[in-house]
């Protein structure tokens, strides 16, 4: 199993490349069940969730293709993917994918919008807490689904296809918000949906599904509307950029000082993680191409900071924050309100020499003078990536283990260190 080691205690220097966002391309991908018809995404990160969502969408009947590297492309450049379902040859998403990845449960919407039934293994727990799927089936339910729960399986069935209805979440889910649009997008009839998630990747799949004939107005606001429509065409579609790789990386110069340019990062998807950084004492500011982010001599400032849906504060960059907070003159204290159990970074900052005190919901941080290198392991994506981040600025060295978890997420993150004068490498075992 690869490691990554990295040195710390040198500043970031340098430009780099924004990739588009995991949590836009796997919804994306799961749309392309909707149509017959050939979907082109550009802006595709190299990533394994995206390999792993291949081979289940692979599974249906999908037809994935990249298109090759040409000769003079930057390597950075996202790779272009056609999806095409011409035919589904299977409605049933087994455990052993499933398990792999949660969000793959979400082809349930597409398969029984298009199919009229499908047949998804439930997700199971994970290590951010219990996520349940309960709204999902809820808004499935709402639009005319009969859902059965068989053999750790979730069956829904519509045989005479969905039809609109009102779906009112109780509480903003974003997995909710996909599955709940994309149904709703071949129901025969008008969908309201009543506090929706905002997140810029649903504004991001509900763009691409009107390039492909849907009729969906609202996303982006807490009421989406979605006029269904009989069938869906092909399109071509860039995906939005990854506001938590910017974010992530942002705080990785905030506490290595050094000046990062961000580029192709869109501020405006990020601006409460900004405003936290100004608070912070960090230097930001937008450019042209994206968004320059410096820290040159001066502390960091301590703050308080709750995670929130969109547009607050993300819980997806809540671990790197706590790694920058770990080193700030004074107090912080996160508090962590959308999974209960996303704290699984701070045993391991401690051991990079952190104080951190966790009370419920909330992580009080004393901040220290300078952190200490030492052997480090997360199991999540956002954790590991934090222990990266501290890792930058310890004195001496960390070597980071599972890597597996950066590579679900973050694409070639030890070559874009390294470039802006990281010492980071990647150590095969
Ligand atoms: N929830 C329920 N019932 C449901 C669905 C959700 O109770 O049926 C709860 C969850 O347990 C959680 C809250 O609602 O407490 C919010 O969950 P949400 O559905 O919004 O999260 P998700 O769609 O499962 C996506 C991202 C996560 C990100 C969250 C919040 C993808 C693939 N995943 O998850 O990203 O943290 O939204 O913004 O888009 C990551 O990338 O590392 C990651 C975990």
């Amino acid at each position: 199993m690869d490691r990554i080691r990295i040195v710390g205690g040198r500043p970031l220097n340098g430009t780099i490349p924004i990739s588009g966002a995991k949590n836009a391309t796997l919804p994306l991908m799961i749309a392309s069940l909707l149509t017959e018809q050939t979907l082109i995404l550009d802006n595709v990160p190299r990533l394994a969730d995206v390999v792993q969502l291949q081979r289940i969408l692979g599974n249906h009947g999908v037809d994935v293709m990249m298109s090759g590297k040409r000769s003079g492309d930057d390597e950075y450049k996202g790779q272009t993917m056609h999806l095409s379902a011409a035919r589904i040859v299977d409605t049933t998403a087994p455990y052993e994918l499933v398990s792999k990845m949660r969000a793959s449960f979400w082809v349930i919407a597409p398969l029984v919008a298009r199919m009229g039934e499908a047949r998804v293994s439930m997700p199971g727990g994970c290590a951010i807490g219990t996520r349940p799927v309960d709204l999902l089936i809820m808004a499935l339910e709402r639009l005319g689904a009969a859902i059965e729960i068989d053999g750790g399986y979730v069956v829904a069935r519509a045989r005479n296809g969905l039809r609109g209805g009102e779906i009112a979440f109780p509480k903003v889910t974003v997995s909710g918000t996909h599955v709940a649009v994309m149904a709703a997008a071949l129901a025969a009839g008008t969908t309201v949906i009543e506090n929706a998630a905002r997140e810029p990747e649903v504004v991001d799949v509900a763009e691409c599904l009107n390039k492909m004939g849907a009729r969906i107005s609202g996303a982006g606001s807490p009421r989406i509307v979605v006029e269904g429509v009989a069938k869906l065409s092909g399109a071509r579609h860039s995906v939005v950029p990854d506001r938590i790789e910017t974010g992530t990386y942002a705080m990785a110069v905030a506490m290595t000082g050094g000046e990062l340019v961000l580029d192709g990062a869109r501020p405006e998807l990020l601006q409460a993680a900004l405003d936290v950084l100004g608070r912070a004492d960090v230097e930001v500011a937008p450019t042209n191409r994206g968004l320059r982010v410096a820290r040159n001599g001066a502390g960091i400032r301590s703050v308080e900071v709750t995670t929130e849906p969109f547009p607050g504060f993300p819980t997806d960059l809540q671990a790197q924050l706590m790694a920058l907070m770990s080193c700030a003159r004074g107090t912080s204290r996160i508090t962590e309100t959308i999974f209960e159990n996303r704290f699984m970074h701070v045993q391991e900052l401690v051991r990079l020499g952190a104080r951190i005190h966790l009370d419920g919901e909330t992580a009080t941080i004393e901040g220290v003078e300078r952190l200490k290198g030492a052997p480090v392991m997360a199991t999540d994506l956002r954790a590991s990536v934090s222990l990266v981040i501290a890792a930058l600025a310890a004195e001496g060295e960390t070597m980071v283990n599972r890597v597996y978890h950066l590579d679900r997420g973050f694409e070639r993150l030890e070559d874009k260190l390294a470039r802006c004068g990281a010492t980071i490498e990647r150590v095969s075992s």
